[in-house]
């Protein structure tokens, strides 16, 4: 990579996210940002590239998220997306991050029915993809999944709100607790997430004067998207922050650039070139000394002979 890791213009010393050189962003270094109000930066990534991107910008958390099932793998929603096809993003993404904290999130239909299926999906990602932590969607039997992963020794994130892999039953891709009592049964799931051992939860798309509401019970990082100012930190999906995901954006989503017009540009061009025979130039060559050409050209003459002497 070109680019050299920012550091923090407070501290020479420590990069953007205030690790030292060569440390990792660790669970107490994001509780204790929380301790000082330092926001907490977190994007998704899904393979190797990406990894390193967010490597270099300074994020502190990483999560393959399961939108991958919709950015990068194609599926209409978040629910088809398998373990095996999580696990293998996961662990592409591992080889090309060191510092930030690595999340996996666990696919829908991989952790729901037991404890016994949690943890082992949960191993999963910690032992074949080199995940620092998992992450689940939803409160009720969910926290009690995160209190078995937790006390497996796997740090979990939870996640409230709109929790995509079950929106057919929360009334599609919408923003949640906008009513009084939709509100309390967000903020009881958040608490139970909180009770069973989560460092962290993610609230998405809910009203701000919930986040606001519910932030001063809650003693682990909280991590938003769409859901206000008031949380730790703010996630947002790699490929709509950079506008390469072609789909629509939901309205939380700030587009930092437009990569997807110029990777079509860039393919345009070549296209063209290739059309026009202005690719490849003599510079995108390999040379061959005269002496072999020359010496390459009597050897063919001979080959062919042979050839046309056993026709
Ligand atoms: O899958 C995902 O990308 C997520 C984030 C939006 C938090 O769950």
């Amino acid at each position: 990579m070109s680019s050299a890791p920012r550091t923090s213009p407070a501290s020479p010393d420590r990069d953007s996210r205030g690790t030292k050189a060569g440390g990792r962003v660790t669970l107490s270094v994001l509780a204790e940002k929380k301790a000082l109000g330092e926001p907490i930066a977190m994007i998704t990534a899904y393979d190797y590239p990406s990894a390193q991107v967010a490597e270099t910008a300074g994020v502190d958390v990483v999560l393959v998220g399961d939108s991958a099932a919709m950015t990068v793998l194609g599926y209409p929603s978040t629910v088809p997306v398998s373990l095996e096809e999580m696990l293998m993003l996961a662990a592409a993404v591992r080889r090309g991050l060191s510092t930030p904290l690595l999340v996996g999130d666990l696919p829908f239909g991989s952790y729901e029915a037991s404890d016994e299926r949690a943890v082992a999906t949960a191993q999963r990602f910690v032992k074949e993809a080199g995940c620092d932590a998992v992450k689940l969607e939803r409160g009720g039997t969910s926290a009690d999944r995160a209190r078995a992963i937790v006390a497996a020794g796997i740090p979990v994130m939870g996640h409230v709100g709109l929790t995509p892999q079950t929106a057919t039953a929360l009334g599609g891709y919408r923003s949640q607790g906008r009513t009084a009592e939709r509100a309390l049964e967000v903020a009881q799931d958040a608490l139970a997430l909180q009770d069973a051992g989560c460092f962290s939860i993610v609230f998405e798309a809910i009203p701000s004067a919930l986040t606001d509401a519910i932030m001063p019970h809650l003693d682990v990082p909280v991590i938003g998207i769409g859901a206000g100012p008031a949380t730790d930190g703010q996630v947002l999906v790699f490929h709509d922050l950079l506008g390469i995901y072609d789909g629509h954006a939901a309205r939380f989503v700030k587009r930092y650039g437009d990569v997807r017009a110029a990777m079509v540009d860039g393919v345009a061009a070549f296209a063209e070139d290739v059309r026009e025979r202005r690719y490849p130039e003599p510079n995108h060559g390999y040379t061959m000394a005269p002496d072999e050409t020359a010496r390459l050209k009597e050897l063919l003459t001979a080959a062919w002979s042979r050839r046309s002497d056993l026709a």
